[in-house]
């Protein structure tokens, strides 16, 4: 049977740092990395780290990338990745996905390859002349999908201004000016009251706080793409339970019309989607 590319790389990378590592650090070195442009991500042990740049360097020309990122947390209101740049100078990148240009500073601006499917799925959900509202648009990720791929219009809100600056910048390099606008706000601060037909809540750990904000934004009926972080224990009732009774006490009844696993976000928690309409009552 033919190797693929990957279970080449591992060995030529062993083969190379085996040489200049202690034989049992070669034991700990990381078995999977993610790419992002022509950045490399890669998540080191600490008893690595006296040899990261050495490490750094052979990834980075095994791979063919111009920089490294040491993978750490990602962090705050903003979801801020904190990466330490382990080789090379330059970590803004464009990274290419479903026929969508992605540019974004990969060591401070998230772009998860676990969410991949997520915006695969975004680019045919929209109906002809739709009017979608993002209200955490970070870079476009979910949107630019729908700008490019569906005949509709999207409004992008994103706070952090220098995520608003790729934002932007993505949505010229895609070509998509005409069909998707942005805002650098708060969107609690958006303007727009029973305006839209779909809108995308991508953010976690505190997205229930924003949906009498979205239920604002809401068309009389519309449809929201609800994502939150969930404790397992509390599945499969929650994270709908939450969004039911919140929509409730805002005048609007909620039927849930799928519900969807993103990814594992951290021992016993799950990052998950919920595709809710909503009906003003
Ligand atoms: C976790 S990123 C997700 C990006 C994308 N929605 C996705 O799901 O892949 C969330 C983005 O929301 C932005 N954000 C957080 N709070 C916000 C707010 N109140 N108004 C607008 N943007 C906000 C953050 O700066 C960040 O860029």
């Amino acid at each position: 049977m033919r190797k693929t590319k990957t279970q080449l790389i591992k060995p030529r990378i062993r083969e190379i740092l085996s040489k200049i590592l202690p034989k049992e650090l070669v034991e700990k070195l990381p078995k999977r990395w993610s790419q992002i442009g022509d950045v490399l991500i890669l998540p080191l042990r600490e008893e690595l780290l006296p040899y990261k740049h050495e490490i750094a360097k052979v990834y980075a020309e095994v791979l063919g990338v111009k920089t490294v990122l040491r993978k750490g947390w990602i962090l705050g209101e903003f979801r801020e990745p904190h990466y330490e740049i382990i080789y090379g100078n330059d970590p803004i990148t464009v990274h290419r996905e479903n026929g969508i240009l992605y540019k974004l500073d990969a060591s401070r601006i998230m772009f998860s390859p676990a969410n991949v499917k997520e915006r695969v799925r975004m680019a045919s959900i929209a109906k002809p002349n739709e009017l979608v509202v993002d209200m955490f648009a970070g870079i476009g990720h979910l949107s630019l999908p729908i700008a490019k791929h569906c005949k509709a219009k999207v409004i992008a809100i994103e706070k952090n201004p220098y995520t608003f600056k790729f934002l932007v910048e993505n949505i010229e390099l895609n070509k998509v000016q005409d069909k998707m606008s942005a805002y650098n706000i708060d969107n609690r601060e958006f303007k727009g009251e029973n305006i839209a037909d779909r809108i995308l809540m991508g953010y976690v750990i505190k997205t229930h706080e924003f949906i009498p904000k979205a239920l604002e934004i809401a068309k009389d009926e519309a449809i929201i793409h609800y994502h939150n972080t969930v404790p397992e224990r509390l599945m499969p009732k929650e994270p709908f339970e939450t969004f039911q009774k919140i929509a409730k006490e805002h005048g609007y009844d909620a039927e849930l019309l799928e519900s969807r696993i993103i990814k594992r976000y951290s021992p016993g928690v799950w990052h998950v989607v919920l595709d809710v309409r909503v009906f003003k009552k």
